[in-house]
């Protein structure tokens, strides 16, 4: 898969795209990073990217003369998905995950400031995309976020596939969270293991997972539990 990203930070984009399963994906030849420095696209000698938005008020807007660039530098096939980063984008979920996962270019645009000229939309976003109900400096964190989601996703990036399919929000556990897992010491600050993980009982160990992820679930994400039973 080839994975696109227009930033004003393209040094600090090009390092967190080679950490972790990014990374992995990269070294592996899965995943091939491109990241373009929208400043290489300004309009004038200082690298301008950014203007007072028409109508007054404080801050900047991102122009879109040097987006519209940027994304066609790519030379991307029609039909490719161009995502805008924005608070005001449609939320991040393991579906959308998923979609992207299955796209051979992802193309991230991040904007910056007070938002990005309108017609960025009009002209080359095919999708927006927020990771929150929250407000971000920039969709810079925000890419790297879905990256991450939709890279470990590709065949053969993760060592062991079979973890990923129980990962919360996987396709087979939709709307159920995942168990809680332990590991060494066996106690820890008066904390034991339950006795159950020890037991070498694989059809009780499964019995006191399923019953982990539900409790779980109940508590901190009854809403999932309600989706599940609306979608059955
Ligand atoms: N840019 C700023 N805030 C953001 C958010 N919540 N999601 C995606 N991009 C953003």
């Amino acid at each position: 898969m080839n994975i696109n990203v227009i930033s004003i930070f393209p040094g600090a984009m090009e390092t967190i795209l080679s950490m972790g399963t990014m990374g992995i994906a990269a070294k592996k030849s899965l995943a091939g990073y491109r990241v373009v420095d929208l400043r290489d696209f300004a309009k004038d000698n200082y690298g301008s990217v950014d203007d007072v938005p028409y109508g007054g008020g404080g801050g900047m807007v991102m122009m879109v003369e040097p987006i519209c660039d940027a994304v066609r530098s790519l030379g991307l096939r029609e039909g490719s998905p161009v995502i805008l980063m924005s608070p005001a984008g449609r939320m991040f979920d393991q579906a959308l995950a998923h979609r992207f996962a299955a796209a051979d270019e992802l193309t991230f645009v991040c904007g910056r400031y007070k938002g990005v000229d309108e017609r960025v939309r009009e002209l080359v976003a095919t999708d927006e995309v927020s990771i929150g109900n929250f407000v971000l400096s920039g969709g810079e964190l925000a890419a790297a976020v879905c990256i991450e989601a939709v890279v470990r996703l590709l065949d053969n990036v993760l060592g062991n596939e079979e973890s990923r399919d129980t990962d919360s929000f996987s396709e087979r556990r939709k709307h159920i969270l995942d168990c809680a897992y332990y590991t060494r010491p066996v106690e820890f600050n008066g904390l034991r293991v339950p006795d159950v993980l020890l037991s070498g009982n694989h059809k009780e160990i499964q019995k006191w997972r399923e019953n982990s992820s539900l409790e779980r679930t109940r508590a901190r994400r009854p809403d999932l539990l309600a989706n599940g039973a609306r979608e059955s």
